[in-house]
C-alpha cells in the first residue's frame, strides 16, 4: 500500500497526533527526494525502531549556493512515494516551498566550530540552510527518533549538536553508508554523472579504503594519510579534489596523531557534479 503524500504543516500535525492518539511511536527521515537504497535503508532503520515513520520530501531552498544546483535538482515524487512506502514510511510530506518558507521568514539556526572545515567553507551558508530546515521538520513532525545517514557524516555530526545544544526531544540515529556494489556511495547527485565518470567514480571509496589500510597498518600520523589520500584522489582522471581531510570524528578538527576515532572525508569534482564520502578510521 503506498504511503499517502500530504502537502501542509496542519495535515502532517493532524496525522501525527491521530498515529500517537493510537499509542504509536514516531520515527522520522528527512529527505531531499531522489530517493534510492541509502534512504530506503533510513527508512527501514526508522520502521524497525517506531510504529509511525513520517519520510519529508522537500529540496530546501536554503541550503543550496547560488551556483549550485537546486534548480536542477532531481525531483522524483511518485517513485520516492513508492520506495518509502516499500521500506515501511507511514506518511510522506512533501511541501512547497511557500509552506516551509512564508514570507516574513527571518530566523536561522547556526551551529559554530563543526562548520569550520569540509563543506563547511565550501559551501557558506550550508549547514545554516540544513540546520534551520531540519530543526522547522522536527517542530513539525515531532518525532521520537530521527535517522540520518553517516554518507553525511559532518552534516549528522551538526544536527546532533544542534539537538544537544538546543534541547530538542528528539534522539538522533546515524546509520550507515549504503554503497554500489563498486563501493560508489549512493547519492541522488549520482544520476548527473556521465558514464564515463560513473566508472571512475568507485576510485573515490577505494581512496578511503587504502587510507584505513595505511592507519590499518600502524600509521599514526594524520598528515600523512591525508597527503596519500589527496594524491590518490588527484591521480583520477578527470577528478578535481575539493578537500581530502582527516580529522577528529567527533570535533571535526585537525588532529596530529591517529590515537582517537578519526574521519577521513574528501568532496570531489567529477566533472562538474561534486561527490562527498568519507570513512572512519583510527583508534575509537
Ligand atoms: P538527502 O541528501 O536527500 O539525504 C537524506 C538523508 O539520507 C541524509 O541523512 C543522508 O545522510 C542520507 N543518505 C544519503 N545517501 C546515503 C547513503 N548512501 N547511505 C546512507 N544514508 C544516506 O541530507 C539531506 O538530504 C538534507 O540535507 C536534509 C537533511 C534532508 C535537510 O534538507
Amino acid at each position: 500500500m503506498l504511503a499517502p503524500v500530504v502537502t501542509t504543516i496542519a495535515e502532517v500535525r493532524a496525522a501525527v497526533a491521530a498515529a500517537r492518539e493510537a499509542g504509536k511511536t514516531v520515527g522520522f527521515v528527512p529527505t531531499m527526494g531522489a530517493l534510492h537504497s541509502g534512504h530506503a535503508s533510513l527508512v527501514r532503520a526508522a520502521a524497525a525502531t517506531s510504529t509511525f515513520v513520517v519520510v519529508s520530501v522537500f529540496v530546501n531552498p536554503t541550503q543550496f549556493g547560488p551556483k549550485e544546483d537546486f534548480a536542477k535538482y532531481p525531483r522524483t515524487l511518485d517513485a520516492d512515494q513508492s520506495l518509502c512506502s516499500d521500506a515501511g514510511a507511514h506518511l510522506i510530506f512533501a511541501p512547497p516551498a511557500s509552506e516551509m518558507y512564508p514570507e516574513q521568514s527571518v530566523t536561522f539556526v547556526e551551529v559554530k566550530e563543526l562548520d569550520a572545515e569540509l563543506d563547511g567553507p565550501t559551501r557558506p551558508g550550508h549547514f545554516r540552510g540544513v540546520c534551520t530546515v531540519v530543526l522547522k521538520l522536527f517542530n513539525i513532525v515531532l518525532p521520537d527518533v530521527a535517522h540520518f545517514g553517516a554518507k553525511d557524516w559532518q552534516q549528522a555530526r551538526i544536527v546532533r549538536q544542534m539537538v544537544r545544544d538546543l534541547n530538542v526531544p528528539v534522539e538522533v540515529r546515524v546509520e550507515p553508508t549504503v554503497r554500489e556494489a563498486d563501493g560508489l556511495a549512493m547519492s541522488s547527485r549520482n544520476r548527473y554523472l556521465s558514464p564515463a565518470e560513473r566508472a571512475t567514480a568507485p576510485a573515490i571509496y577505494k581512496a578511503l579504503q587504502a587510507a584505513k589500510a595505511r592507519v590499518l597498518a600502524g600509521e599514526i600520523d594524520a598528515a600523512r594519510v591525508e597527503s596519500a589520500l589527496y594524491a590518490e584522489l588527484t591521480a583520477i582522471p578527470g577528478a578535481r579534489v575539493d578537500y581530502a581531510r582527516v580529522l577528529d570524528a567527533n570535533t571535526l578538527q585537525p588532529i596530529q596523531r591517529l590515537d582517537r576515532s578519526a574521519v577521513a572525508a574528501v568532496a570531489v569534482f567529477l566533472g562538474t557534479t561534486r561527490l562527498i564520502d568519507n570513512v572512519l578510521i583510527g583508534e575509537g
